[in-house]
């Protein structure tokens, strides 16, 4: 570890997490024409400093979700759209803002010109994100100046950044709604204040959130479905927005997951994947001595074919997990596994609390109890002060694990997080070089376990046409391999037997052999 490095880690040591009182802000105001006096007075941006003093304070479970009558039918004859940014849980909380807007009234379209309301569900991770939200809120100026009765809002997790609800405020004051991801369940209400108030609606809760169970969900396909099994993240990795912008760990109760995968599985959903920032803490917030694993071995009991989850931490994965996940069946041995850094050093600094050597380990534990394993990864490259020896450490760590897949990304610095004061002595162009070296191997190691495949039989699960060619069908492995092939259109959410004949870095060519579904 380098003196800069050695630095950081101390600071970061003296301001351990506060998490003694957290604050609940309602804050459900509207911008005035008198701009400053409502900042002086009610304006309360969503306060990343008090995400970071959050307690231990109840999370209320509510069943009672419903739409007031003067507001049921208040999208009749009109449209909606939804840009959705980010990860799966932006994907499904689209889904739910989409089943919401559906219950009062509007009908989906992918036109903007024909749209009544636009939502952009964002997504705070990576500055590159947030550009692409700014670039898109100025393409829909014009779009707004033409029809002045359009709505345009701003969800998601750039809605919990102050710096971000303040420079729409000021530089974009054309946008009509701005709400956080702990408001979503108030989106009919927030509709209806966008279309009667001539000024910017604004509800962002800095409040860590409650459990809303029974709000409506308009899913994207039939045949694979997101199921949240638990929200927020309380492990403060010193680059990362996300606890900040998605509140603490709360894990939904086992029967409420349970009733919604048996519901899925009923209308004859083939695969869910259970969704979460860090799915291996789940349960820790509900003092009932019940974490992933029991979840997945009440679930592997469901006659559902495949279920998947995401994402884990290293730090959360216990023995319980791994035995419940060896059993095999419906549950897929594919398990996506960040890593961020090969150094433990860096992992040091990152506040991943484990080590190079521990994540080592729980690897070798894996692959034990679960050969056919495929593991996936996150990594970062250029965090601050990475030496290139601990880059080094990073590439030694994907050929000794033999990841099949990564996401790769540069460090960016996020407003409010610890990372973000640490002095950097790594220039740009050498944080790119690594990046490329590093996917050269990633791809390199994605190829040749590709290869492996070639003359082999798989089960794919058929989702539809393939993206670049509508004559061919595409799915995906139980090891979530993505195979493409020609077979009749009537297979599609199927499982299916293929052969693959040829393989590709990211993906597989095959024949159909066998059209009778398979179980796993
Ligand atoms: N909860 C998941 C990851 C969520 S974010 C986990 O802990 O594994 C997805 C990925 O984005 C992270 O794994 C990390 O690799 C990357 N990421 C997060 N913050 C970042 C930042 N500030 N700069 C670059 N990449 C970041
Ligand atoms: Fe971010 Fe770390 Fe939480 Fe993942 S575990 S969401 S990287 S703080
Ligand atoms: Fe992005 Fe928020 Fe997901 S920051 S990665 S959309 S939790």
């Amino acid at each position: 570890m380098n003196e800069q490095q050695r630095k950081e880690l101390n600071q970061i040591k003296e301001n351990p997490t506060d998490r003694k009182s957290a604050q609940d802000k309602p804050l459900k105001e509207k911008t005035s024409a008198d701009f400053a006096k409502y900042f002086e007075t009610t304006y309360q941006p969503p306060s990343l400093k008090n995400a970071k003093k959050r307690g231990k304070e109840d999370v209320n479970v509510h069943y009672d979700f419903d739409i007031p009558e003067d507001i049921a039918r208040i999208g009749e004859g009109k449209k909606f759209l939804i840009r959705t940014y980010g990860c799966q849980m932006n994907e499904h909380d689209t889904e739910i803002m989409a089943g919401i807007l559906t219950d009062i009234g509007y009908e989906s379209t992918s036109d903007t010109n024909e749209a009544d309301i636009i939502l952009l569900n964002t997504c705070a991770i990576r500055e590159n994100a947030e550009n692409k939200v700014f670039g898109e809120i100025g393409h829909l100026k014009p779009l707004k100046q033409e029809k002045p009765d359009l709505i345009i809002g701003v969800c998601g997790c750039m809605s919990q950044e102050e710096s971000v609800v303040n420079r729409i405020l000021q530089k974009h004051p054309f946008i009509d709604l701005i709400f956080g991801t702990h408001n979503i369940h108030r989106l009919p209400q927030l509709v209806k204040e966008a279309m009667f108030s001539k000024e910017m609606v604004v509800e962002v809760w800095s409040k860590e959130g409650d459990i809303v169970e029974n709000l409506p969900r308009q899913r994207k396909g039939s045949i694979k479905a997101w199921v949240n099994i638990m929200y927020g993240c309380d492990k403060f990795c010193t680059y990362c927005i996300v606890p900040y912008t998605r509140g603490k760990e709360r894990s939904r109760l086992p029967q409420d997951i349970i009733q919604e995968v048996r519901q899925l599985a009923a209308q004859g959903y083939k695969e869910i994947t259970l969704l979460g920032q860090n799915v291996n803490a789940y349960g820790k917030d509900l003092d009932m001595e019940y974490g992933l694993g029991d979840l997945m071995d009440e679930i592997r009991k469901i006659d559902i074919p495949r279920v998947r989850f995401t994402t884990s931490h290293p730090r959360d994965f216990d023995d319980r997990l791994i035995e419940v996940l060896a059993k095999g069946g419906n549950l897929l041995d594919h398990i996506h596994l960040p890593v961020q850094s090969g150094s433990s050093e860096v992992l040091k600094i990152m506040a991943r609390k484990y080590t190079r050597e521990r994540y080592l380990e729980l690897v070798h534990k894996i692959r034990e109890a679960m050969p056919n394993a495929t593991l996936t990864t996150d990594i970062i490259v250029g965090f601050p002060n990475e030496t290139e020896e601990q880059f080094q450490e990073t590439l030694s760590l994907v050929e000794e694990v033999g990841f099949e897949g990564a996401y790769t990304f540069i460090y960016s610095p996020r407003e409010g997080t610890p990372a973000a004061k640490m002095k950097d002595n790594v220039p740009m162009e050498v944080k790119k070089e690594r990046l490329q070296r590093l996917n050269a191997l990633v791809n390199h190691q994605a190829a040749e376990t590709m290869k492996k495949y070639e003359g082999e039989m798989v089960d794919v699960l058929v989702e539809g046409e393939s993206k670049k060619n509508p004559d061919v069908l595409a799915g995906y492995t139980h090891r979530n391999k993505l195979v493409n092939f020609r077979a009749p259109k009537s297979l599609i959410g199927e499982i299916v037997q293929v052969k693959v004949t040829k393989a590709k870095t990211w993906s597989l060519d095959g024949e159909l052999v066998q059209t009778a579904e398979v179980k796993s």
